[in-house]
């Protein structure tokens, strides 16, 4: 098993030099093998992990190929460097985020954390002589909120906010990987420049490091980027406002060297029932509800559904009164009813389960730091 990745990594990484240095036939038979030995692997791994790897390998290696294929077809003669290709440039713009604090419901810890780290050191940067943590990690299982405390740190200080997930980085031609980071590093240094703190949030973290056990196109290479980019925010005399802030909903995944460079591990929570009270409240302020509607009730049916899940347990009770109101004819909906809710509950699977808050809880115990 494991020489037959040694195998595929070496007849990938033959393809790839061949490809760069434009020797298009050479490459293509290459690519061909790698990709036999890849499906081969696919069959084989009992993990999913590596699954997922080898089959986003093998897809890659099949999209250069019909690349090869095609551009063999189109002009025979012309070969065309891959790293000169502009297509391989980069794109990737900020937003700007409009969550308000008060969107984030329960958290408060976390909350509080990331305050502490992003917004007192904007407003005054003058009581922080020892620098602010820039690197921030945020773990847990879907649905519970890191995306959406991120967008509301984001929006207090009115930062840009750049979202780099692995497919961003990583769908780019081998090899690129890396310099895309050091380009978004350059860019988001401008932006500081210009007066704007920059944060940057790496979606599926997990990603980036559930990798490198197929280290053939430069993933390794990203990482080390990353990880270097990273050290120079660390720089204590540099204070710049750039965040890299980072979230994963399987931290086991990461590797010692990666979990080093963020200062802050932050735990993002299931709601207990009490948080999941006031969720189903704020999605519902908006609707109209029945008396009989029990939302105690509900908040205690409802243990390991995310905010997530429960956001669409309003909407979907809700489009059932809506969905009625168009069959019977009617001219309004009406109210939602305890009964549309329990159903809308019983038709959902909750995201998330016992076994997974047990090991996020054991891998908290290891390396939360707040
Ligand atoms: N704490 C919360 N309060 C209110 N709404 C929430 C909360 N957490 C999640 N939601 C709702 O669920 C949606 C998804 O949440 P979010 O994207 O922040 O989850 P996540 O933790 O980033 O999940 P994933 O790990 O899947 O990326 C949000 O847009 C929001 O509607
Ligand atoms: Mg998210």
């Amino acid at each position: 098993m494991s020489e037959l990745e040694r195998i595929a990594i070496e007849k990938a990484k033959e393809a790839v030099h061949l490809d760069r240095q434009g020797s298009r036939e050479a490459a293509i038979a290459r690519y061909k093998e790698a990709i036999q030995i890849l499906s081969r692997l696919i069959d084989l791994t009992q993990s999913p992990v590596l699954h997922e790897v080898y089959k986003d390998r093998m897809r890659q290696y099949l999209e250069r190929l019909n690349e090869l294929n095609s551009e063999a077809a189109a002009k025979p003669v012309v070969r065309q460097s891959v790293s000169s290709a502009s297509k391989d440039e980069l794109q990737i713009e900020p937003v700007e985020s409009s969550v308000r604090w008060s969107d984030v419901i329960g958290l408060e810890d976390a909350k509080r954390i990331i305050r502490e780290s992003i917004v007192y050191p904007w407003l005054r940067a003058d009581l922080f002589p020892l620098g602010w943590p820039t690197g921030i990690l945020l773990f847990g299982p879907p649905g519970c909120g890191k995306t959406l405390l991120i967008a509301a740190a984001s929006n207090e200080v009115n930062a840009l906010l750049y979202t780099l997930d692995a497919a961003t980085v990583m769908s780019k031609w081998l090899g690129e990987s890396e310099k895309n980071i050091a380009t978004l590093f350059s860019k988001a240094r401008k932006d500081i420049s210009k007066g704007r703190p920059v944060v940057i949030f790496i979606d599926e973290a997990d990603s980036l490091t559930a990798q490198r056990y197929l280290e053939v196109g430069g993933e390794a290479r990203a990482r080390n980027q990353l990880l270097k980019e990273m050290d120079g925010l660390a720089n204590k005399n540099k204070k710049e406002y750039l965040y890299v802030i980072a979230a994963t909903n399987k931290p086991w995944l990461l590797d010692e060297a990666f979990i080093r460079r963020f200062h802050k591990r932050v735990y993002v929570g299931p709601p207990n029932a009490e948080t999941r009270l006031q969720i189903l409240k704020h999605y519902t302020a908006s609707l109209r509800v029945s008396d009989d509607v029990d939302f105690e009730e509900l908040a205690s049916m409802t243990e390991y559904y995310s905010p997530a899940d429960l956001y669409n347990i309003c909407l979907d009770a809700h489009i059932s009164t809506i969905r009625e109101m168009f069959e019977k004819g009617l001219d309004e909906p009406r109210k939602i009813s305890m009964s549309d809710f329990v159903y809308a509950i019983e038709k959902r699977r909750p995201s998330i389960s016992k076994d997974l808050i047990e090991r996020l809880m054991d891998w908290a115990k290891r390396y939360e730091a707040v």
